[in-house]
């Protein structure tokens, strides 16, 4: 996707979710991403050095030199359950800090340690990226019919 439109839609949802301040109009209900592609996911995540401090369970990844891994994704001990934790655990961090770390590993001044890569991923490399993570974790897909116009 073209970055200029991933901004347009940026701004848009922006624009929308500060005009409306009911909890309904904020309901995440509805939300879905196209899927996407697991193998362009997992260049994704090497590309964009999520390997600096993750692995994956189950997945053997290439190290970067000088950076110890310190966060597995996947697995029983994280605490990712549905498909909208697992986007926003990836778009928005510091909402809900992963489980089963002292804290103090994982984030700073309530902060997430994890770099925000909104302004520098695209909606594709992101719907690639879920769909790489998603079987890792035992995540509930909700099943909305989504149309893709030509
Ligand atoms: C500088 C270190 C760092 C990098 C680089 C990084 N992360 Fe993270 N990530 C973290 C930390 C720390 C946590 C645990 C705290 C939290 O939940 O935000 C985390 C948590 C997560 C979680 C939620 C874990 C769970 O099961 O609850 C996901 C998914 C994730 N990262 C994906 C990514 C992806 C995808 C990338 C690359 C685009 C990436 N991370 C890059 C540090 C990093």
């Amino acid at each position: 996707m073209n970055r200029g439109i991933l901004l347009l839609l940026l701004s848009v949802v922006m624009a929308l979710t500060s005009a409306c301040d009911n909890e309904k109009m904020m309901s995440e209900k509805g939300f879905r991403l196209p899927d996407g592609d697991p193998v362009a996911g997992r260049e994704a995540f090497l590309y964009m050095h999520c390997n600096q401090c993750h692995t994956i369970e189950g997945e053997s990844l290439p190290t970067i030199p000088g950076y110890e891994p310190f966060v597995e994704l996947g697995g029983a001990v994280t605490r990712v359950q549905t498909y909208g934790e697992l986007v926003t655990s990836i778009i928005n961090p510091s909402h809900k800090l992963a489980e089963g770390y002292p804290e103090d590993v994982v984030s700073e001044d309530g902060q997430s340690k994890m770099y925000v890569y909104n302004s520098y991923m695209t909606v594709q490399e992101l719907t690639d990226i879920v769909m790489y993570l998603q079987p890792h974790y035992d995540v509930i897909v909700p099943e909305y019919n989504y149309r893709i116009y030509p």
